[in-house]
């Protein structure tokens, strides 16, 4: 019998766990001859943090893949499920549909031994301002979410609206925060830094104007509220909470947005995760626990759940060059997110044009076919500490299917040949095709 292959467990959590905690992500592939043909199982650990990142062309199964990995971790048994919550941030408004079973893969989830299956254990948020319009439209929204005006800080605003840091309008920003902070306003709203702009007579007509502007403009968004969405409405365990950014998709400036909720949202849970887990070494200290073991005897402490982040499009966030709103935060969570419990699963077409921290930090790669010679160069520069074989060589030898990819597993320094398993629930975001699809199959949505 085929043994499985366990990616991302080192040796000590292998004797201590087992097989605990991993999910199946898909089955290798073995070259007989000419023949390829799919032989073990890979499981992927989920227990612990990792950065994960997920690269490859356009269609070619990226988005597909990070889904299999969210669906895997809400459908392990509830006692781990409970204790990883999910965080998706969609920002081309396809998740979604995860909700929904995977009809369209009956056949190949068959061969898998698998069924359709839609997700019960997700939640999707819509901002505050969008939630109305995107029910009307058929988007099976949850809850709306809002963030707090106060909360940002001068930079966040100026990032936001893509403003470099010599820009009057950011200078303004920055003297409006420090003088609330000076009168120890914590409290305050969108109207109150536009009235405060107005107000503020050692700066030009012109430059208060334009301050004005970028905030009525960020009014629009429709993100902001008096009360913020709490952190714990969103980090649930045993859930998925789908962020849907599309919105931003094609107003102007959308990348800022978009970048300003991750990096606002993964600030605040790396901080509350700080916390709860100092709370939680003192309590192992006390008991003894590991975090999955031993549930009888720490089940009566409030732990906040590990988190996985999820984001496309990751070189818009956490660029090569440049800084975006969302860049301190997903550094922090790639340099320290292991202490806090913090995964990260990034994704993108161009592996060359993101943060070299991305680079340097992950764990494990999941590579679909990718082809430009910079993307291809960024890749090999991560295997050269411990591969021989060049990642060209590798990705060549891949059947051209769907799902079909290279994983490479820093922890155990191997590199495996997979296809990634058929998702149960629905998959969005495919391409449209100017011939419909055969099977009329009723999604009830
Ligand atoms: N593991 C897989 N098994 C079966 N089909 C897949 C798999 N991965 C991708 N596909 C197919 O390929 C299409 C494109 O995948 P997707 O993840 O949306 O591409 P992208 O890399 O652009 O995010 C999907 O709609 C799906 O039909
Ligand atoms: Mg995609």
């Amino acid at each position: 019998m085929a043994f499985n292959i366990l990616i991302g467990r080192n040796e000590s959590d292998k004797k201590k766990f087992g097989e605990e905690g991993t999910i199946l992500l898909g089955k290798s592939y073995v070259k007989m001859g000419r023949e390829v043909s799919l032989s073990n199982p890979i499981y992927l650990d989920v227990i612990k943090a990792h950065v994960v990142f997920v690269v490859g062309k356009r269609g070619g199964g990226k988005s597909y893949s990070a889904s299999v990995i969210a669906e895997g971790i809400v459908n392990l048994p509830d006692h781990i499920a409970k204790n990883i919550s999910v965080i998706l941030f969609d920002t081309m408004g396809v998740f979604w549909t995860m909700k929904y079973p995977n009809e369209k893969d009956a056949d190949l989830l068959e061969q898998w031994g698998l069924k359709p299956k839609g997700l019960e254990k997700i939640q999707v948020f819509t901002p505050i301002g969008q939630f109305e319009s995107a029910k009307d439209k058929g988007i099976p929204t949850d809850k709306s979410f809002a963030i707090q005006a106060s909360e940002l800080t001068g930079e966040d605003w100026r990032l936001a609206f893509e403003l470099p840091g010599s820009h009057p309008v950011s200078i303004l920003i920055e003297k409006t925060l420090g003088d609330f902070a000076e009168q120890k306003r914590d409290n305050y709203n969108l109207d109150d830094i536009i009235d405060a702009c107005k107000a503020d007579v050692s700066f030009t007509q012109e430059v208060r104007n334009e301050a004005v502007n970028r905030f009525k403009t960020a009014k629009r968004w429709g993100l902001f509220s008096d009360q913020g969405t709490k952190i714990d409405v969103l980090v649930k365990g045993g859930s998925v909470s789908v962020l849907d950014l599309s919105a931003y998709a094609t107003s102007e400036g959308g990348w800022g947005v978009k970048a300003l909720v991750v990096g606002l949202i993964c600030k605040r849970v790396f901080i509350e995760r700080m916390i709860s887990r100092q709370l939680e070494e003192v309590e192992a200290i006390k008991t003894g626990y590991s975090y999955f073991k031993l549930e009888e005897e720490t089940d009566n402490i409030e732990r906040k759940p590990l988190v996985w982040f999820i984001a496309d499009e990751a070189h818009e966030l956490l660029p090569a060059e440049g800084k975006t709103a969302a860049t301190d935060a997903l550094v922090a969570i790639l340099r320290e997110g292991r202490q806090p419990g913090l995964s990260l699963l990034l994704i993108t077409q161009q592996p060359g044009k993101i943060h070299s921290d991305v680079l340097t930090q992950s764990d494990i790669v999941l590579a679909h076919r990718i082809t430009a010679k910079r993307d291809v160069d960024a890749l090999n520069s991560m295997m050269q500490s411990y591969l021989g074989d060049t990642l060209t060589a590798s990705l060549n030898i891949l059947p051209s299917e769907s799902g079909a990819a290279i994983i490479l597993d820093d922890n155990s320094e191997r590199l495996y040949p997979i296809r990634v398993r058929p998702k149960f629930s629905w998959h969005g975001g495919e391409a449209p095709t100017a011939i419909k699809y055969k099977k009329s199959d009723n999604l009830g949505i």
